[in-house]
């Protein structure tokens, strides 16, 4: 289902091999025995295989619901957690022009001009909302459930509330809310995290209302759980390997070199852009809890960035090393180009290459160019298809090597107290 290629890393592997026996207790003591910090928010270990049909069937059943009212546009709501994971997986699977129309999202910022255009394109559509928040109270998805909840109100009176689901945790405001006005409630699972909660009901309904198979997607976590939780070798276990050289790059500062602190996710495909900011959450808001420790987590989108950012990467200062995700899509029909007679574009030589081979030609290219001659360690993370099942699988191959990458730094990579404090404070601001 995944692999990793790690040939275009500067480490060898005696160095990735004297991590085993860290490694080893951490996988025992951390991963199946669940003793480290933070072990109060790792249901997501166990959740695909614990989560009741029942569950999946309610959800089905809402979606159906909203179907039969009509509707054919989801506005979801939420921020952070309780956004990306929904968003990555409705791109990855529909396309990221194609979900547009089906699934639309808002509650991330207070853009005034993107308000008024979603209140402009929903105007005379069926419409439902999606709200998610776990500790019910965020301010951003707070204020647009507000706003667009009372357009529903408006055009749909007293029956507004059938065309409102909200996903939530077991106690809060939006909780005790959608029990007063009997909206359709879900929950967040108490012991899994935002970054952590998108194979739930969090992740689950958007992606029902589209028609993405979340049957299928959970039989991917529970194969790379199989895997993954079978053997701590580093050379069969991906995930354990993908942690362990990150860390490594990060601590082992080689002679008269800058100290790498960054890792660049890099995506050839427009359909993973939303992937790579839910990754970019995942490891930023695990790991970034001690300012000497931790990799700040960035992403590019080539060849786009390859003209904005190329330059930089390629002979600016070594801070970083690369991560680039490839996706075998096998169902897309292939774009192939026709020969111009006159050759005008100079473009002919390249007649007898798809698209995709063109963009699989680019991606070697700039690895050849980032590795050799500009020395950045490049990691290589390939999923052999775009299925359902092969995303579940490649979220749950991250939980676990986000796990134990913060477990190798020492943290708990399960909280995010930095995030708390902002929170408050905004608060503060607006009550004074
Ligand atoms: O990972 C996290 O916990 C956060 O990023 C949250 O997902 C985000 O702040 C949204 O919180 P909530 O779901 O409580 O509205």
């Amino acid at each position: 289902m995944l692999e990793l290629n790690t040939k275009k890393v500067y480490l060898n592997e005696k160095e990735i091999a004297s991590m085993q026996p860290k490694i080893n207790l951490l996988f025992k003591n951390n991963l199946l025995n669940k003793e480290g910090i933070g072990n109060e928010f790792m249901d997501w270990i166990d959740y695909p295989e614990t989560v009741k049909e029942e569950v999946i069937l309610e959800l089905e059943e809402k979606v159906n619901q909203l179907k039969t009212l009509k509707v054919n546009h989801l506005l979801v709501i939420g921020i952070g957690g309780s956004f990306l994971g929904a968003q990555s997986a409705i791109d990855f699977l529909e396309g990221k022009l194609a979900s547009r129309d089906k699934v639309l999202f808002i509650g991330t910022d207070m853009s005034s001009s993107y308000y008024s255009q979603m209140e402009s394109f929903l105007e005379n559509k069926e419409y439902a909302i999606c709200v998610i928040s776990k500790s019910g109270g965020t301010l951003e998805p707070s204020l647009a459930f507000n706003f667009f909840s009372n357009k529903l109100k408006e055009k749909h009176g007293s029956k507004a509330n059938d065309y409102i689901v909200a996903i939530t945790g077991n106690k809060g405001i939006l909780k005790d809310f959608s029990t007063q006005e009997k909206i359709t409630s879900f929950e967040i699972p108490n012991g899994i995290g935002g970054r952590f909660s998108v194979m739930t009901p969090v992740g689950m309904f958007p992606m029902i209302f589209v028609g993405i198979n979340v049957r299928e997607m959970l039989e991917g976590a529970k194969e790379a759980k199989r895997f993954l939780l079978k053997e701590s070798s580093l050379e069969k276990n991906t995930a354990l390997r993908y942690a362990v050289i990150r860390f490594l790059l990060n601590q082992n500062q080689k002679d008269n070199q800058l100290k790498i602190t960054h890792e660049i996710f890099t995506t050839y495909d427009y359909d993973l852009e939303m992937l790579a900011e839910w990754w970019k959450q995942l490891f930023g808001e695990s790991e970034g809890k001690v300012s000497t420790k931790g990799i700040f987590p960035l992403s590019v989108h080539y060849s786009r960035d390859l003209h904005s950012l190329g330059q930089i990467i390629q002979e600016g200062p070594k801070t970083f090393f690369e991560t680039t995700l490839i996706v075998k899509d096998n169902s897309q029909k292939p774009i192939t180009f026709i020969k111009d007679i006159n050759d005008g574009m100079k473009i002919n030589y390249l007649n007898h290459l798809t698209l995709e081979e063109i963009n699989q030609k680019v991606f070697e290219g700039v690895l050849e160019a980032h590795y050799q001659e500009g020395g950045i360690s490049n990691i290589i993370i390939q999923l052999k298809e775009k299925t359902p099942k092969s995303l579940g699988y490649l979220y749950y191959w991250f939980f676990i090597s986000v796990t134990i990458s913060g477990y190798l730094l020492d943290i708990n990579p399960f909280d995010q107290p930095g995030v708390e404090i902002y929170k408050k404070n905004i608060k503060k601001n607006l009550s004074d």
